[in-house]
């Protein structure tokens, strides 16, 4: 995502990735993806099944499992190892393997949440206060990252509208914005100058209520990793993931939209909206197609990433390639 990043994945580009992984696995030469540097985290591009069960985490039992598959024909779930290695997560490293490295000293307990802006009650409220108010359901959703590779995750959360519901918002509120830790001492990435910390997103309140939208607090069954935004994450399907904002300490809800964190770093690359859109390209990368992790070939990248016809009514009479 970064512009300042001299070595990094996205000058992988999708296409050269592609010719490498091809060149790999005609070459049995597994092993040559850490020797070119490109890291561990590629064993699963090469082909390598997934592993059976979920390797590592603590269980989440008694979870509303999702219903009918809703997903089509293609869209299978990306292993857990792709899932918890390749991320994005500035806070612990700008290379996709780095985060599953050094996050695991985050600690996650005690972890509270600090509600405040246009809304009832400012409060402070405990995660697990926060988890006993709302079992979790399981989302198998598409992400797609504005770097224009995907994944399938079968997430555990619950809507956000219900904790919005519950916190009463005043009718002033028109956008919600949630906030990352701010902690240099844990996360080591925070004491350069990356980005201007801590991470910041924001939705509007439509947005924010819309039955999709979730935060996040576990995937395939485990305990959210730490790499993967735990103890809890926002999920917005539609949108790049870049609004995907984890390790959530505040939530405040406001009558002007706030400032976001890629959006101030970037403004002519990166919007508020973000919605997923292949009609309208980034700088650096077409939004046109997509690389689905494990994947060999490209796939079309669909409107809202595939979600348009719960949410387009949302964007009814705004011009998407002016807010983008
Ligand atoms: N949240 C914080 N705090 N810091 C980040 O660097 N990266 C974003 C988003 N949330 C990021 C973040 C980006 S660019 C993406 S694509 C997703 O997280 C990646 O989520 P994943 O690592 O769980 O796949």
């Amino acid at each position: 995502m970064t512009r300042r990043r001299t070595k990094s994945e996205d000058e992988v580009t999708p296409e050269s990735l592609y010719l490498r992984r091809r060149e790999f696995i005609k070459n049995g030469a597994l092993a040559a993806a850490t020797a070119v540097g490109v890291g561990s985290a590629l064993s699963w591009l090469v082909g390598q099944a997934p592993p059976p069960d979920p390797p590592a985490g603590v269980a989440i039992t008694g979870y509303v499992p999702a219903s009918a598959s809703p997903l089509p024909p293609g869209d299978a779930t990306t292993p857990y190892e792709a899932v918890t290695t390749y991320n994005n997560y500035y806070e612990f490293g700008l290379d996709k393997n780095e985060p599953a490295r050094y996050a695991q000293g985050l600690r996650t307990r005690p972890w509270t949440i600090r509600v405040e802006g246009e809304v009832a009650r400012a409060q402070t409220i405990d995660i697990d206060t926060v988890l006993g108010w709302f079992p979790p359901q399981e989302r198998v959703y598409r992400m797609r990252c504005v770097e224009a590779w995907s994944m399938v995750i079968p997430w555990l959360g619950f809507p956000l509208a219900d904790l919005i519901t519950r916190l009463e918002p005043t009718s002033k509120a028109k956008y919600v914005e949630l906030t990352t830790l701010a902690d240099p001492q844990q996360m080591p990435g925070q004491r350069a100058k990356t980005l201007d910390w801590p991470y910041v997103e924001a939705l509007r309140m439509d947005e924010a209520m819309h039955p999709l939208t979730i935060l996040a607090v576990g995937l395939y069954g485990r305990v959210l990793p730490n790499q993967n935004g735990a103890p809890l994450r926002l999920v917005v399907p539609w949108k790049y993931g870049f609004k995907g904002v984890k390790s959530i300490v505040k939530i405040r809800f406001t009558e002007t939209q706030p400032q976001t964190t890629w959006a101030l770093a970037a403004p002519t690359e990166y919007g508020f909206y973000a919605n997923v859109n292949p009609a309208v390209d980034h700088p650096r990368w077409s939004q046109a197609t997509e690389r689905r992790i494990g994947d060999l070939t490209r796939r079309r990248t669909l409107p809202f990433n595939g979600y348009a016809d719960q949410v387009a009514s949302l964007y009814t009479g705004m011009d998407l390639r002016r807010s983008f």
